[in-house]
């Protein structure tokens, strides 16, 4: 399987998700890759809104891993490793990751995943992986509190296409990897704005304070409260932090 072994290019749709997931309930083989320009109602986790103005990249991967439904908060989660890799290959900008999946640059938001797929009875049917990427895009017309765009950091266009097939090719590598069982855990841990650091976590309508320990193998983070509770954060879709101790050495701890 190849991802990207059919591009559809659009220069404006709805949400490139929804048109990933409509290929996909027809039977749409995994590989397929949907770009657009534009976005008229592209969206986020916790039903927020993200902002797709011309400028930005808009990418949604179609994938049909051998997974159990119970393993996408890894993945989804480490997914965020090799957009970062892209972005860091192509602007040589250092990124930090946010869990679950946001990714930062100097502590501003400069893209996100939003992972939706189905699956039954311990298999996933499909997967679509979006990836939304502030490229070209004043921060003022993003108009969303700590979000900037890579073009802005560095003060210079960057190319679309060099950008959107680093995206493709570190995609690839992450996916033969995970297909042999392998999350890059290293590469997260390294990267990572939270683990080490005082965090608050909003879930649904419950808000814990505490350090973030460590990430566990299925991707949730475990954090250790002001308490002294050790309570794990899995629920992605529902979960919101907020680093609360941001200039502290990151002392991040081995789980043993
Ligand atoms: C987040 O940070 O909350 C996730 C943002 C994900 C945005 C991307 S853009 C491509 C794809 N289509 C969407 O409607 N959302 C994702």
């Amino acid at each position: 399987m190849t991802i990207g072994r059919r591009i559809i290019r659009l220069d404006e749709t709805t949400s490139t998700n929804d048109e990933a997931k409509r290929h996909a309930k027809n039977g749409e083989a995994e590989g397929l890759v949907v770009v657009a320009k534009r976005q008229t109602e592209g969206r986020g986790r916790l039903g927020r809104e993200w902002v797709s103005p011309q400028g930005g990249l808009y990418v949604s991967v179609l994938l049909r891993p051998d997974l159990d439904p119970k393993q996408l908060t890894a993945f989804t989660v480490y997914s965020a490793v090799p957009v970062a890799r892209a972005i860091e290959s192509i602007t040589g900008l250092k990124t930090e990751l946010k869990w679950p999946n946001d990714i930062q640059v100097d502590g501003r938001k400069v893209a996100g995943l939003l992972v939706e797929g189905t699956g039954q009875q311990g298999k996933v049917d499909f997967v679509v992986l979006g990836i939304g990427i502030n490229v070209n895009i004043e921060s003022k017309e993003l108009g969303v509190d700590g979000a900037t765009s890579l073009g802005e950091v560095l003060g210079r266009e960057i190319d679309q296409d060099d950008l959107f097939a680093a995206v493709l090719l570190e995609l690839k590598s992450y996916n033969e990897q995970l297909m042999k069982g392998k999350y890059p855990e290293d590469e997260y841990v390294a990267r990572s704005s939270v683990l080490g650091h005082q965090i608050e976590a909003k879930v649904g309508r419950e808000t814990f304070r505490g350090k973030a320990l460590y990430l566990a193998p299925d991707g949730a983070l475990v954090i250790k409260s002001d308490e002294g509770l050790v309570l794990r954060l899995s629920w992605v879709n529902d979960t919101s932090i907020r680093v609360t101790d941001p200039t502290e050495s990151n002392d991040y701890p081995t789980k043993d």
